[in-house]
């Protein structure tokens, strides 16, 4: 397996894979099993795989954590290597832009970021849809793989993909958890000690709440507040419920429901986000 990182350099290698299919996988590193379960589907599914390692200042605010983001990149390639992957793709920032502050930016419409996460950070999924555009553009890729549980990340690329027409099919995996329920994110490293306990409070709501649903709760507010009691001790940003089809806010009338959470989880304020379908 290659460590690539210039963009011409993976271009070269890319047109050696004619009538190939290609399959992505985009990430900014710090690789656990959740990614190495999209760099297994994409091995399974296409006949060469990118994984890309890079973390995107585009996508993060001022006062986020793009400084202080692991990065991992030799346990990156170990895992990626193990896993069958064929290349990754690991470019410089000024490799990626030459100008930050003067990009053309692909933005996505306002009725898909003006909630859930693109409301408490402003700017971000315009970062992710600019950078997740340059790398199908790069990469050439056939299929794409993304995790559920940036489940409004997902949502919002399917809708660019389809919007710009870009020839790439979006393959969503499941979320991957651990033994306790807690997903892995590759921000659980800030984690200490008794913060792990507050972390795990995200799918204990959201199981709970589930279990409501399943007892014939319908009703949205009850729901919220039951699943907002477990969660008590972590510093909830949202904690929403949606049609996981249209990611409009939740009817009573709607069969599926999807409930988001993101909260911050002391003393580190260390972001999660989570969500199940209810
Ligand atoms: O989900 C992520 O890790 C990032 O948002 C992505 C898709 C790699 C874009 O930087």
């Amino acid at each position: 397996m290659k460590v690539i990182h210039k963009i011409n350099e993976l271009k070269e290698i890319i047109k050696e894979q004619k009538g190939k299919s290609i399959g992505l996988v985009p990430t900014m590193g710090a690789l656990h099993e959740g990614h190495g379960s999209l760099i297994k589907k994409s091995v399974e599914q296409n006949d060469f795989t990118i994984v890309s390692v890079f973390v995107n200042p585009v996508q993060f605010g001022i006062n986020e954590d793009f400084d202080k983001y692991p990065r991992t990149l030799e346990k990156d390639a170990k895992l990626a290597e193990e896993l069958g992957a064929d290349v990754i793709f690991n470019p410089s920032v000024d490799e990626m832009y030459t100008d930050t502050q003067e990009l053309t930016l692909v933005c996505p419409p306002y009725s898909a970021i003006n909630k859930l996460c693109g409301k408490s950070r402003p700017g971000h999924f315009d970062g992710v849809a600019t950078v997740v555009s340059k790398l199908f553009n790069i990469t050439q890729c056939t299929r794409a793989y993304f995790g559920q549980k940036d489940a409004q990340q997902l949502f919002i690329i399917k809708k660019m993909v389809k919007d710009l027409n870009f020839n790439v099919e979006i393959v969503p995996c499941p979320i991957v958890r651990e033994k306790d329920g807690l997903a892995l994110s590759s921000r659980n490293t800030y984690l200490k000690d008794d913060a792990r306990a507050d972390a795990l409070k995200l799918s204990k709501a959201l199981n709970y709440a589930k279990e409501l649903r399943k007892k014939g709760v319908n009703d949205k507010q009850m729901l919220c507040d039951s699943a907002l009691k477990i969660l008590e001790g972590t510093n909830v940003d949202y904690i929403e419920i949606v049609n996981p089809e249209t990611f409009e806010d939740w009817q009573e009338t709607d069969k599926r429901a999807l409930m988001l959470i993101a909260a911050k989880i002391p003393p580190t304020d260390t972001r999660l986000i989570d969500n199940m379908e209810i």
